[in-house]
Order: C-alpha cells, then sequence, then structure tokens
C-alpha cells in the first residue's frame, strides 16, 4: 500500500535548496554578486517557509513530531540492521541531520546579510554591524560553507547506504508517496498557512526579481 509521507511544502522546499545552492556557491565563485544575493533571497525564503512549516505544517514537516530525544535514537540505531525503515518521516537519527542541515543553512544565509567582500558588494545588514564583526561574519559565511559541504556529503551517503539497504527513499521526496505498512500520517494544507507561505514567498522572493530590471 502506497502512503503520502511528504507534503507539496516539504518537496518545494527540498528540492528548491538542491537548485539554489549550487547557484548560490556558482555565482559567489564567479563574482556574479547580483545574481548571488538573489539566489541567496530565494534561498533564505525557501528556509523561512520549511521553518515555518516546521512548526505549522503536517505531521512528518512539523519538529516536534519528528525531533526525538537521544535514547530513541540510541535505540534505533541499536536495531538499525534488523528494521526496514518503518518510519513514515523523518527516522530518530535522520532528524537530527536534518536539524543540523537546516542550522547550517540558516548560518549561512544570516552570516551572509553581513557579509562584505571588501571591495564593492555588503550584505544588506553590514552597516549594522561593527567591521570588526563583519570581517567575523564574511570569514564564518567562507567556512560554514565547508561545512555544508560535508553536511551534504553525509546526507548523501546515508540515502546511498539505505539504497542498498533495500529502502529507496529518494522517490518518495520526489512524490510524496512511498510503500509502508505504517499508519499514513496526517497531511494538512489548509488555507491560511497557504497564504502565510505564499506571503513569505512573494516577500522574500523579490530577490530574484529586481537585477533582472
Ligand atoms: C544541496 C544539497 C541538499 C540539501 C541542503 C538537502 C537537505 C535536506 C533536508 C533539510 C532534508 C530534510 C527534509 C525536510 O524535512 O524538509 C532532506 C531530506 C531528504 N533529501 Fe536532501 N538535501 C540535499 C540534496 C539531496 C539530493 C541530491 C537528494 C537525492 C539524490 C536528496 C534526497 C533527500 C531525501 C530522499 C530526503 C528524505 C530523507 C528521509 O526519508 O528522511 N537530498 N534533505
Amino acid at each position: 500500500m502506497k502512503i503520502q509521507v511528504w507534503d507539496k511544502v516539504v518537496r518545494v522546499c527540498h528540492w528548491g535548496m538542491v537548485i539554489l545552492l549550487p547557484l548560490c556557491w556558482w555565482s559567489g565563485e564567479q563574482g556574479e554578486m547580483e545574481w548571488h544575493q538573489s539566489f541567496a533571497y530565494l534561498l533564505l525564503a525557501l528556509l523561512m517557509t520549511r521553518l515555518f512549516w516546521g512548526l505549522f505544517g503536517s505531521e512528518t514537516a512539523r519538529f516536534s513530531q519528528f525531533v526525538r530525544g537521544p535514547r530513541q535514537v540510541f535505540d534505533y540505531l541499536k536495531s538499525w540492521k534488523q528494521q526496514r525503515d518503518p518510519h513514515p518521516g523523518h527516522n530518530p537519527a535522520g532528524a537530527y541531520m536534518v536539524v543540523v542541515m537546516l542550522t547550517l543553512l540558516l548560518t549561512q544565509l544570516v552570516s551572509g546579510l553581513f557579509a562584505t567582500d571588501d571591495i564593492l558588494t555588503e550584505g544588506p545588514l553590514y552597516s549594522y554591524v561593527s567591521s570588526d564583526t563583519a570581517s567575523w561574519l564574511t570569514w564564518l559565511h567562507k567556512q560554514n560553507f565547508n561545512l555544508i559541504l560535508a553536511a551534504v556529503g553525509l546526507h548523501l551517503t546515508a540515502l546511498l547506504v539505505y539504497r542498498l539497504k533495500g529502502t529507496p527513499l529518494v522517490a518518495a521526496m520526489i512524490t510524496g508517496y512511498r510503500r509502508g505498512g505504517a499508519e499514513a500520517p496526517k497531511m494538512v494544507t489548509t488555507t491560511p498557512a497557504w497564504l502565510v507561505l505564499l506571503v513569505l514567498m512573494a516577500g522574500l522572493g523579490w530577490g530574484l526579481i529586481w537585477p533582472l530590471w
């Protein structure tokens, strides 16, 4: 039987991040700073949307539902070999990886708001901090990216290990559905929540539009 495990918001945010993160890196490397900022604003919009959805979204998206205590993580890892991932959403160990990735992305984007390349480009909040703080946040912006790369590497390795173990996860992140005997999680798509999402996206998405003018 197929059950829905990921709603549209989770999937759009996930694949949006997968597209925008390399674009941010590429535009930064090329010195295309207007595009770098635009892609970063869009990524920030997606991240804010995902964080909002982590509080008010569907069951598998909500942090309170999938972040469990260390004991449950330990129990999950202990019995890992026997089970074929009965969790309809994130498993207890994977949940911590999700929190780490979202925190690293947030750190990257927030530090970028205060960063400077000491030539032409400054983040929009650069002038609100001292030059020492801005230098430190610029350093953090560069170093943190290496941590993101390490986390993504670990993320992809974990997906491969699950695949080899006979649990394909990628298709579910594309279609939203996966095969499973587990009870189907509750998916919510209430109108007010969608409206807030749209406002968030529109408010921050201006970043892509202004350089095109
Ligand atoms: C830029 C690189 C990536 C980042 C930053 C990233 C980040 C994330 C995050 C934050 C989640 C948690 C989803 C949520 O609850 O919102 C997640 C889950 C997931 N990601 Fe990625 N991801 C990346 C690349 C990929 C790629 C390339 C694939 C596929 C080949 C992939 C497949 C998945 C799958 C299948 C899950 C669900 C795992 C589960 O069942 O618990 N990700 N990813």
